[in-house]
């Protein structure tokens, strides 16, 4: 019988830590790419060795040949330069675009039926220029993003609060960068929204460090970026489609008219399933959120605009 198949473009931090927990939760057989011959081979070995100590029977393939990836359920894109410190994520848009644009390319072509996560920075743009590439219709192609500023949050949250996250649920719109929009009135406790258990500034305080979540990382490691909880928020999406268990998840999915917005993609709340992107839900926002939300998306498509030039 057919194993179910990930394949994980780009084998350095998020990509490896990601093909680590496909295999290690026993979720399907791994195929890691990367630009650079020795490093998937050499990871792909490392994890192999790990199997029995593991107790798993995943396979995964290290390789430098998008050959070797046909036939995959869901390709991971997470190729890319990673930010430097001080660097914005603009400024990566450049390089990264034309990695994304190829990486896409050669492995649409390879896995014609695959549903396609972007993970490379800048999320939102890197995302639209994969689905543009791929001619896939925009259910089957998704950015990770959301998850990730969500988990950031609802961590921020359970330190405040002195509670253990499992019953923290958030929820944060937007693109994935500093204008990102945390929502606390959807961001409960159980249930119960976070406005109910802390004082404004404290929740101001909390949205803060959500939106700088990405870079006080970088500015901690120097070198690279998070990698540990963006690989936890990739996985979440993979095992979400593959053992087609619905979940109403903060997602980059291409907007047709949700939010007023048009042609573009941006984090907002969405079905995930089987099928991919299933369905969006459209929150009722107050002014001053949904204000937040253009700004945004603005500044998405501002980056957008001209990363389409390269195309
Ligand atoms: N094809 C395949 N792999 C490539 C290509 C390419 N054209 N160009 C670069 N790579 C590989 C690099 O060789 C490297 O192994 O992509 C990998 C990127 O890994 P890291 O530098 O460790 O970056 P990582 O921390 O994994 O982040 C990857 O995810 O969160 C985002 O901002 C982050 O865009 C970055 C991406």
């Amino acid at each position: 019988c057919r194993p179910t198949r990930v394949s994980v473009i780009g084998a350095g931090n998020v990509g490896s830590t990601l093909a680590q927990r496909i295999v290690e939760h026993n979720l399907a057989d791994v195929v890691l790419l990367d630009i650079v011959g020795g490093r998937p081979e050499g990871i792909a070995l490392d994890l192999l060795e790990a199997r029995g100590l593991e107790g798993h029977d995943r396979r995964i393939v290290g390789t430098t040949e998008y050959a070797a990836t046909a036939g995959s359920d869901v390709v991971v894109i997470t190729a890319g330069l990673p930010r430097k410190p001080g660097m914005s994520r603009d400024a990566l848009t450049r390089a990264n675009a034309q990695i994304v644009i190829e990486a896409t390319r050669q492995a649409v072509a390879q896995s014609p039926e695959a549903i396609f996560i972007i993970v490379t920075n800048p999320l939102d743009v890197m995302t639209y220029l994969a689905w543009k590439v791929s001619k896939l219709p925009p259910p089957r192609v998704m950015g990770m993003a959301g998850i990730l500023d969500s988990a950031r949050f609802q961590v921020f949250i359970a330190k405040e609060l002195g509670l253990s996250p499992i019953d923290i649920r958030t929820m944060v719109l937007g693109g994935h960068g500093d204008l990102m929009v945390p929502l606390p009135r959807y961001s409960t406790v159980s249930g119960i929204p976070i406005t109910e258990l802390m004082d404004a500034s404290t929740i101001d305080r909390l949205v803060e460090r959500t939106r700088n979540g990405g870079a006080e990382i970088v500015e901690l490691l120097r070198t690279g970026g998070a990698f540990y909880a963006p690989a936890s928020s990739a996985y979440t999406m993979v095992e979400t489609i593959l053992l087609n268990q619905p979940r109403l998840l903060p997602i980059a999915a291409y907007l047709q008219g949700e939010y007023g917005l048009n042609d573009l993609y941006l984090g907002v709340p969405a079905r995930l399933g089987c099928g991919g992107v299933e369905s969006i839900l459209e929150l009722k926002l107050t002014d001053e959120e949904r204000i937040a939300l253009h700004k945004s998306a603005e500044s998405v498509r501002y980056t957008l605009e001209y990363a389409l030039d390269l195309l």
